[in-house]
């Protein structure tokens, strides 16, 4: 790719599949690809490790401003989120990790910190990047926004099979379908950088779709606007 690094926004409520498609976008167009959500977990996970009250902001927030996170460039074009020179592993995904997560990422600080650090990343070598804001704060200029949509019970039917599968959580599916709902409605609706959408993305479906279908829609809009203003 020529001109402009390409940065392609994926945002989305959890479980939507931002993930899997995100990944394989990235590989399709050979740019490193950086899960946002991963770096808010990575405080999570270090609020959790030292009994650090979620509600206390300004201590979380001094945290943030002190963590040890480095994003990793891999040799499979993925961007590993190490924290104290770690990989995260299995534990930040689990849903004690992502309600402290969804309630840390509320503080502007916070947020102000991890921009900083998705941009200087992106900005110079391009890249796939998934998280809520990243087409409406991150990376507001970039033409190439998309806003991944799934019924609720699909999205909590996918999530319930990976935390089965994973042997990560006993919370039973209405359990976790409360859980995702809340969570979903906090993210949506908190006063800093909320999930959100404009006119500016294109919104696709991923109840209705395999993961092949929506990456394919979505690499030929890229195309179709590449070509309209070629970088
Ligand atoms: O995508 P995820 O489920 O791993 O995200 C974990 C939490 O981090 C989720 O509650 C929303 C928050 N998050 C955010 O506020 N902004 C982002 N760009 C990415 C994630």
């Amino acid at each position: 790719m020529k001109g402009e690094p390409l940065i392609v926004a994926i945002d989305g409520t959890s479980g939507v599949g931002k993930t899997t498609v995100a990944r394989r976008l990235a590989v399709a167009l050979d740019v490193p690809y950086l899960e946002t959500g991963a770096m808010y977990r990575a405080l999570g996970l270090k609020v959790d490790q030292l009994g650090v009250d979620p509600v206390n902001q300004s201590k979380v927030e001094e945290l943030a401003a002190d963590l040890d996170l480095e994003l990793r460039r891999e040799e499979n074009g993925t961007v590993e989120v190490l924290l104290d020179g770690r990989h995260l592993g299995d534990r930040a995904r689990q849903p004690r990790i992502s309600e402290i997560t969804s309630a840390i990422s509320a503080y502007p600080r916070v947020r102000r910190i991890m921009v900083e650090h998705q941009r200087s990343f992106a900005e110079s070598r391009g890249a796939v990047v998934e998280g809520r804001d990243i087409g409406t704060k991150v990376f507001p200029h970039t033409p190439y926004k998309f806003f991944l949509q799934a019924p609720l019970e699909t999205r909590v039917r996918r999530r319930f099979k990976q935390l089965q599968e994973s042997g990560q959580s006993n919370l039973s599916a209405d359990e976790l379908m409360r859980e995702v709902g809340q969570r979903d409605e906090r993210d949506s609706t908190r006063a800093e950088s909320p999930l959100t959408l404009d006119s500016s993305y294109r919104v696709v479906d991923t109840g209705s779709r395999s993961i092949e279908e929506v990456v394919q829609v979505i690499l030929e809009e890229i195309q179709q606007r590449l070509m309209k203003s070629p970088a």
